[in-house]
């Protein structure tokens, strides 16, 4: 298990002990966290499931594939530090990163 911590739209943080294997997307929507409608279902393609990291959590990930890009690509409101959850999957690396979780 790996502990994320959550922010919700709100700022409350919530810190969620992740299974290795399941994406950030799959972890939130388990522990009902709001800011996730995930509608594609995670075939990255819908971009519902935005989220953004701040720098010191983002160096922890690894760098987003070329489908994912082009998706963030189209987000307006996309910054650096963001990233789609259903494409960020949970390892030991991601120990106590934070993801801010957006407005729907
Ligand atoms: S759930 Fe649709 S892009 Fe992630």
């Amino acid at each position: 298990m790996t502990a994320i911590r959550f922010i919700q739209p709100d700022g409350n943080a919530i810190t969620i002990n992740a299974e290795s294997g399941v994406s950030l997307m799959v972890a939130a929507q388990e522990n009902d966290l709001p800011g996730m409608a995930a509608i594609c279902g995670g075939c990255c393609s819908c971009g519902t499931c935005h989220v953004q990291l701040p720098p010191e959590s983002a160096e922890k990930v690894p760098a987003p594939y070329v489908g994912e890009q082009q998706i963030l690509a189209q987000l307006p409101t996309a910054t650096s530090g963001s990233r789609l959850a259903c494409q960020v999957v949970v390892t030991d690396a991601l120990e106590n990163i934070s993801v801010q979780l957006l407005e729907p």
